[in-house]
């Protein structure tokens, strides 16, 4: 079976619905509370175990009663938690999301106990954890010393790396594992700020007349940049506006392919990238090549955000491989 090994944070989401989000100081009354399982690590998790790989989860919880009740759940989909760190007296991740009537999300994160993993942490677990021919998949809730030491072991061990650089770090953060990190898979503000700030300002004076709705294009631009800049392979996710591919294929030349969002009626985005992410690292490790991967994970982010939660819309394999069937999405060169 294919096989994700998942380096990232799980929390518990409290989720709100109001029309407007509110600005500093103020109040406003919302509807719809729920609590939920969510991080970006366990999101991502539940979406490749979703996709069908066999997944081991590196993470952290607390022995509080929160962190007891997302274990259950990570169980129950099937996760395998025997590397998970349980912090005696810590608790567990708490994020708070707000989210507005146009889809629009407000987040705060208390890390809890995914602050406490640590490089020792890594460097304890047996090598079975990295096999050569399985994806490691890690995102940046968890200390970045962790994910740095993850990430040298998985390339000694010959394993595929994917790294969704969220939330958003500036580019001196992760300079030492971009080169060795297979896949990049930035949104659109992680693409700009993993790029040098003189170079984001020379392409904003070029694209200043460009309409909102056109922005995704400045972002390839970005994220080409990022592979001249030493990516080897950058998958941008653009929103609503889908991703794209960048490639180098010689030291001058890079292979941009646009892949389309599949339009569909969003209802909450928050997650899809980590749906995204999930159902990405499970094609790959299937043996999908990274453009199929990509088609196949933009295929289960649309299906995600037709569900409240960040976990809610995480779509089952028939129902990528059904979303795909109905809505070929034949990617091209936009630029
Ligand atoms: P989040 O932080 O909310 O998890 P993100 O910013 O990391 O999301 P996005 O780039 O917003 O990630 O979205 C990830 C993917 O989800 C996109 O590449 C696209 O495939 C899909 N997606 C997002 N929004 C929509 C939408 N409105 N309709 C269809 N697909 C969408
Ligand atoms: O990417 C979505 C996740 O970000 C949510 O589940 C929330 O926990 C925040 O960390």
């Amino acid at each position: 079976m294919p096989r994700v090994v998942v380096l990232g944070a799980s929390t518990t989401d409290m989720n709100m619905r109001l029309g407007e989000l509110p600005r500093a100081g103020e109040t406003r009354l919302g509807s719809g509370f729920f609590m939920a399982p969510g991080g970006k690590g366990a999101n991502q998790a539940v979406a490749a175990r979703r996709a069908g790989a066999d997944v081991t989860f590196l993470t952290a919880f607390g022995d509080d009663e929160l962190s007891r009740k997302v274990i259950e759940h990570d169980h129950a989909e099937g996760i395998d938690l025997t590397y998970a760190k349980i912090v005696p007296g810590g608790t567990c991740g708490v994020a708070l999301i707000l989210v507005d009537g146009a889809g629009r999300n407000l987040i705060g994160i208390d890390p809890g106990a995914n602050l406490q993993l640590t490089p020792e942490d890594i460097d304890a677990l047996p090598d079975s954890v990295f096999q050569a021919g399985s994806i490691l998949l890690a995102s940046l809730e968890v200390p970045i010393p962790v994910v740095v030491r993850a990430i040298g072991r998985a390339k000694r061990s010959g394993m595929t790396v994917v790294l969704n650089p969220a939330p958003a770090v500036d580019r001196s953060q992760l300079v030492e594992i971009l080169r060795l990190v297979d896949v990049l898979t930035p949104n659109e503000d992680e693409t700009r700020l993993l790029i040098p700030p003189e170079v984001v300002e020379a392409t904003r004076a070029k694209f200043a007349s460009t309409p909102e709705d056109e922005a995704w294009r400045e972002t390839i631009v970005y994220a080409e940049m990022l592979v001249r800049h030493g990516s080897p392979c950058v998958l941008t996710t653009l929103g609503e506006h889908g991703c794209a591919l960048i490639e180098p294929s010689t030291a001058e030349v890079h292979v941009v392919f646009y892949i389309p969002a599949i339009q569909v009626e969003a209802i909450d985005t928050v997650g899809a990238g980590d749906a995204f992410n999930g159902a990405f690292a499970a094609a790959l490790a299937e043996g999908k090549n990274v453009v199929q991967s990509a088609s196949w994970a933009n295929a289960a982010a649309a299906l995600s955000v037709l569900k409240p939660g960040a976990q809610g819309g995480l779509a089952a394999r028939d129902a990528i491989e059904l979303m795909l069937h109905e809505h070929p999405t034949p990617g091209f060169d936009p630029t």
